[in-house]
């Protein structure tokens, strides 16, 4: 049997993080440059069932056996199987490498179960549809993040700028026209979950503050869309800016991506906000194509840890696996 290869690519939230968790519209895109392969292979000496799994970018070499229930990789693996009805796996490896680094705002958790969703379902004979995948890849998401909104999981796995509200359809955007987005790593790891529950402790403590910081991003995420699919795209730019200074109320901030987000628009960006979680990761700035490439070395100079320019794209073909 041959082996089979499956691809997910990471993700950048645009607007509305956090708030998205609490019912209001958020947008995010695929970032491609960065990905997660999942490549399974049969191991025809080996018995029955046992499933090795090698993850280098992790330190992971061992067999599923070993993995405990609620360990991500163990809970995408047992979603195919329940899918497929399938009891018994026959002896095989699986591969995991991902370019996307792990709690950095950018899609990681949701891009692994993506591609091992796709690459096991469709080396057992059933490759599952986008919609199952998306499904799956929620699920285990609930196991790691507690309250995810579904929308990491939902990029990742259609792999187009979407509007997302929680708990509805999501909408694919065609944008007017291409932006660019300089996206920068602060270089502090910040484990999604752990950023959204001191969210939700706060949002407890004072609901009303909160709620209304909320409906703040809400809106500018409804303006973004319009923005987004209308243009002009440089728009934009001062939405970003207002969506960070409320992410900085919310408490999800910090000096490192402030910083960046600082020396983003001295270089010249149109609009800068942290992506993703916050308290860490990555943040984006909104450019010019011509002004890309100064803003990227400006946020490297600054102490960046990893800097990519990416395109927003008017027609953008499927993803490819
Ligand atoms: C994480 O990429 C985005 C958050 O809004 C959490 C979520 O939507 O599940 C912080």
């Amino acid at each position: 049997m041959p082996a089979i290869s499956a691809c997910a690519p990471g993700k950048a939230i645009l607007f509305g993080e956090h708030a998205v968790v609490y019912g209001r519209p958020a947008i995010a895109a695929p970032v491609t440059q960065v990905q997660v392969k999942a490549t399974v292979l049969a191991d025809p000496l080996g018995p029955q069932g046992r499933v090795h799994i090698q993850a280098p970018e992790i330190q992971l070499d061992c067999d599923l056996a070993n993995l405990t229930e609620d360990d991500p990789i163990a809970l995408a693996i047992q979603g195919v199987k329940t899918a497929l009805a399938a009891d018994h796996l026959p002896a095989l490896h699986l591969r995991i490498s991902s370019s996307i680094p792990v709690a950095a705002g950018l899609g990681s958790g949701a891009a692994v179960s993506v591609a091992i969703l796709r690459a096991l379902s469709a080396f057992l004979g059933q490759p599952l549809p986008n919609e199952t995948v998306s499904a799956l890849a929620f699920e285990v998401e609930k196991k790691h993040h507690g309250t995810p909104s579904g929308i990491d999981n939902t990029v990742v796995t259609y792999a187009r700028p979407i509007y997302f509200v929680r708990g509805q359809p999501f909408e694919m955007l065609q944008p007017a026209e291409a932006f660019t987005l300089i996206i920068a790593d602060s270089g502090v790891k910040s484990p999604t979950h752990t950023a959204v529950s001191a969210v939700r402790q706060a949002w407890q403590a004072d609901p009303d503050r909160f709620e209304a910081l909320f409906d703040a991003i809400g809106q500018i995420s409804q303006q973004a869309r319009q923005i987004i699919t209308q243009g002009p795209v440089m728009a934009l730019g001062p939405l970003m800016s207002e969506n960070q200074r409320l992410l900085t109320q919310v408490g999800v901030s910090s000096a490192e991506l402030d910083f960046l987000v600082e020396t983003a628009l001295q270089a010249g960006a149109a609009g800068a906000k942290l992506s993703g979680a916050g308290r860490g990761g990555n943040m984006i700035a909104l450019a010019d194509a011509e002004n890309a490439a100064k803003i990227a070395a400006a946020l490297q100079n600054a102490g960046a840890k990893r800097v990519i320019i990416s395109s927003v794209n008017p027609v953008l073909s499927d993803y490819k696996k």
